[in-house]
């Protein structure tokens, strides 16, 4: 469950007003896509969301959980994984697994099988020896995808998780998220592919200058822009303003 209520957020002094007196809410079991055009505030929005920037105004729950006042509740139910992934380098891929484990207590037992588990699903296995800094763009950020699976978080947050994974792994990660909210678990993702959205997601928002500008499932988007073509057509049209 996640819960942002008002949330805003200026840069540089209030010069820029990123994101502005947004609310949304996302529930257990669903799959939320998150869009907006480039500089709308999503990533804004998402680092607010797992802290690692404070809101000007306004209050975000997760689990229940107030990200200011209940932050190490809120880290331990929650997986995010950046767009832009800096990994740590001179470990190798499964130290780095390892590590992650570790600081989410995940038991040796279930660490093991789900390593292999996903490892495997990302097509990693090969590469999980070597040092990080031999990966490539693509395959850090699958390490990184993995670390953030290994505690089967209860929220799963991703910023523009798409980009960058090759088709099969992009595959598998879609597969995966429907997986994990049939489970009762949420995902909440922020993407620029539409037609990944209007298929995957279980409600969709856009924002635009930091303002909620549409929310609700396929069929509400409609509703709101009047318009009964695909998300494409739809997003073009409220986002033209
Ligand atoms: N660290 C920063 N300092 C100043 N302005 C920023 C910073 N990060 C983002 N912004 C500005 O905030 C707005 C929202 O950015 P961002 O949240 O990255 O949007 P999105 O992820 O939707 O592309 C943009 O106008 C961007 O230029
Ligand atoms: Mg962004």
């Amino acid at each position: 469950m996640i819960e942002l209520r008002g949330v805003s957020k200026s840069y540089n002094n209030g010069a820029v007003k990123a994101v502005d007196n947004l609310s949304l809410s996302v529930r257990p079991g669903e799959i939320f896509g998150f869009l907006g055009p480039n500089g709308a505030g999503k990533t804004t929005t998402i680092k607010m969301m797992v802290g690692l920037l404070k809101s000007d105004s306004g209050s975000i729950m997760i689990n229940g959980y107030d990200v200011e006042k209940e932050p190490l509740q809120v880290k331990a139910s929650i997986s995010y994984v950046p767009d832009n992934p800096e990994v740590y380098e001179k470990l190798t891929g499964l130290e780095y697994l390892t590590f992650l484990a570790d600081v989410y207590r995940v038991p040796r037992e279930e660490r093991l099988a789900r390593m292999k588990r996903f490892l495997e699903l990302f097509n990693m296995t090969g590469a999980v020896g070597d040092l990080i800094q031999s990966y490539s763009h693509g395959m850090r950020q699958k390490i990184v995808l993995i670390g953030a699976l290994l505690h089967e978080p209860d929220v799963f947050i991703l910023d523009e998780p798409m980009v960058g994974l090759d088709p099969k792994s992009s595959h598998n990660l879609k597969e995966y998220m429907r997986e994990h909210c049939d489970r009762g678990k949420t995902v909440f993702f922020s993407t620029h592919i539409l037609e990944v959205a209007e298929r995957l997601c279980d409600r969709i928002a856009i924002i635009s200058n930091g303002r909620l500008i549409a929310c609700g499932t396929m069929e509400e988007l409609k509703e709101q822009a009047k318009n009964t073509g695909s998300l494409e057509h739809i997003f073009l049209e409220l986002t033209e303003a």
